[in-house]
């Protein structure tokens, strides 16, 4: 299959070829989208086949108008509209009970959906102009960090769905907020650039889930399927170090000897270190490392022969934990602290 380059111009397009029971890669304001219609089987069948994507791992639903959420949900809550009103259109995905309108296949088996409405611009128009709700996971080969550009898509998928629309970099760079509105207390499954904080001071009450900053130990069932596959991890075995930058160079530089090493770190780290060294932003601003970490994933993996990829731990605040989240799958949960 070749898959066409649209432009971010060429939403009409995109909208033709998804009515028709296609998968095209759109822009959001967090990472690239794998969309197909959510009420065509057949095309969602198709996300799952081209990202390789086990069927237990259910699919985000987007809209365009809050309207549309009253026939996909049992109950559009008090605690979702509030929700809804601050934070949509944006990067927050909330999960309820689902109505008879998705399939078993969107949800993976389960009894809810998770429901997102995009701030891009590009993303809500092709959406508007299918009238449909669109699945779309990250448009990424599953295990791969997530597509933050066209490119990344291409990388991934090219050959394999019908079309991407290159609208650009992503702004946020990391992968919404997903909220969990089924348990006893609000649950944040996936942090993101909708916090704890800002939740809270909407909602009063919420907890991050266990599963964002833990391992799923074995016989436990997370409440989000994606916890439990291997994420975003390049080739190599990433470390997370921990502690000072002076203690991150001197651990670096002093295990380098015969081996092909690659600093994951800051920028201001760099003219220190005597290996490969591949920044992801700047250590005071978790903004930018959310921005570029994926990206400097993937740069890992275009080096020969790397050994073993040590990061710098970012820090857990607002969007840092996010990234702190990301990082620690890539790792494996794999921490030491220096
Ligand atoms: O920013 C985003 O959310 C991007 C853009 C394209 O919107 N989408 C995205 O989708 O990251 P995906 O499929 O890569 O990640 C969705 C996560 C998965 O970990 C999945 O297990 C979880 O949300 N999820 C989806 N539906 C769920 C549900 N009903 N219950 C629990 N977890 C769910
Ligand atoms: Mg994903």
């Amino acid at each position: 299959m070749k898959t066409q380059i649209l432009s971010q111009n060429d939403t009409l397009a995109a909208a033709k070829i998804l009515n028709a029971g296609g998968v095209v890669a759109i822009p959001t304001e967090t990472v690239y989208g794998l969309a197909a219609n959510a009420f065509n089987n057949a095309a969602v069948r198709k996300i799952f086949g081209a990202k390789g994507r086990p069927s237990d791992n259910p699919l985000i639903v987007h809209i365009s108008q809050v309207d549309e959420i009253y026939a996909l949900v049992q109950d559009f809550t008090e605690d979702a509209q509030k929700l809804a009103e601050a934070f949509w259109p944006g990067p927050l995905t909330i999960i309820l009970k689902k109505s008879d309108a998705i399939s078993k296949i969107v949800s993976g088996g389960l009894d809810s959906v998770a429901l997102r409405l995009p701030e891009h611009p590009v993303a809500r128009k092709i959406i508007n102009e299918t009238g449909l709700p669109l699945v779309a996971p990250s448009a990424n080969t599953s295990g791969r960090p997530s597509p933050t550009s066209a490119a990344h898509v291409i990388a991934d998928l090219g050959g394999k769905i019908d079309a991407v629309v290159d609208a650009g970099r992503c702004k946020f760079g990391v992968e919404s907020t997903v909220i969990s509105l089924c348990e006893a207390v609000p649950k944040i499954l996936r942090p993101g650039a909708v916090t704890l904080e800002h939740i809270r001071c909407v909602l009063g009450n919420a907890e991050i889930d266990n599963a964002v900053l833990n391992p799923i130990e074995d016989g436990v069932r997370p409440i989000s399927p994606g916890t439990k596959y291997k994420h975003y991890a390049p080739k190599a075995d990433v470390t997370i170090l921990k502690g000072t930058r002076g203690a991150y160079i001197d651990y670096i530089n002093n295990n380098c000897s015969g081996k092909n090493i690659v600093a994951l770190c800051y920028d201001e780290d760099i003219p220190y270190l005597k290996v490969s060294a591949i920044s992801y932003g700047k250590e005071a601003d978790s903004t930018l490392q959310a921005e570029k970490l994926f990206d400097s994933l993937r740069a890992i993996d275009k080096i020969e022969g790397v050994d073993a990829v040590y990061a710098r731990c970012p820090s857990k605040c607002g969007i840092g934990l996010a990234v702190y989240n990301r990082l620690l799958r890539a790792a494996g949960f794999h921490i030491i602290e220096i």
